[in-house]
């Protein structure tokens, strides 16, 4: 008998751990959507920043939720993120919009505001779906959870040479002390803090190369599946 049953990947860890990297290419050698949940926070951050809305002010920010839209969609597995229908993609990868994600994610109001989203996406489909509280909060039953990882240096050398590649001139140095801020920021949050669950695989990646930290994802999901 052929089964049915809805498989959700479930990929928690720090900043620049290559999160979105290794389970984009693990969702497209198994046939699973990826979705990419930091993007949601990263909208919010934005329309914070562009109406100059104080992303530390957790009132503030709550209130900025009841005029915006946020959301997904998936165009030839590509997934692209809508800040009142307008496609946001690009502008939500600046280094302010990356602190402005992890102030506005300890915002109890904007979890909820992005939680039904998520769960929705998982319930309708296949999917590796990354972010930070995905394995411990919304997706507690998820099938298969890992938590990927690697070094704070490592994770801030693959950042800082991607920013580069893209023409930024942002020091290594900040990019390390941007890292270990978000960090602790996102571990030390009240709410859905970052953390490893109980029932997770740890993949730590320093040192791997992505492709084996692909196989090893896939590995790792093959074993439950
Ligand atoms: O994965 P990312 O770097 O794009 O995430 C940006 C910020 O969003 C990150 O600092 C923490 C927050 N985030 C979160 O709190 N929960 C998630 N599921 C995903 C991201």
């Amino acid at each position: 008998m052929m089964s049915c049953e809805i498989i959700n990947v479930a990929v928690d860890g720090p900043a620049g751990a290559g999160k979105s990297t290794v389970s984009r290419a693990a969702a497209k050698a198994m046939g699973y959507i990826y979705v990419d949940t930091g993007a949601l926070y990263r909208a919010v951050g934005v329309n914070a920043l562009r109406n100059e809305i104080d992303t530390k002010d957790r009132q503030a920010v709550a209130e900025s939720l009841s005029d915006i839209s946020v959301n997904l969609v998936f165009e030839n597995g590509e997934q692209k993120v809508l800040l009142n229908g307008e496609d946001v993609s690009a502008e939500i990868r600046t280094p302010d919009a990356s602190m402005a994600a992890s102030d506005v994610s300890a915002v109890p109001k904007v979890r909820d505001f992005l939680f039904d989203l998520q769960r929705n996406i998982a319930s309708k489909n296949n999917c590796i779906m990354d972010g930070r509280d995905i394995g411990t909060v919304v997706l507690p039953n998820a099938k298969v959870k890992v938590f990927l990882t690697a070094s704070p240096e490592e994770r801030a050398m693959r950042r800082f040479r991607e920013l580069s590649e893209k023409g930024s001139t942002v020091k290594y140095e900040e990019v390390l002390e941007d890292l270990i801020k978000r960090d602790y920021n996102d571990s030390h949050r009240e709410v859905a803090p970052l953390k490893q669950a109980d029932d997770a695989a740890l993949l730590d990646t320093t040192g791997m190369t992505l492709e084996k930290s692909v196989e090893s994802l896939i590995k790792i999901i093959k074993e439950k599946v």
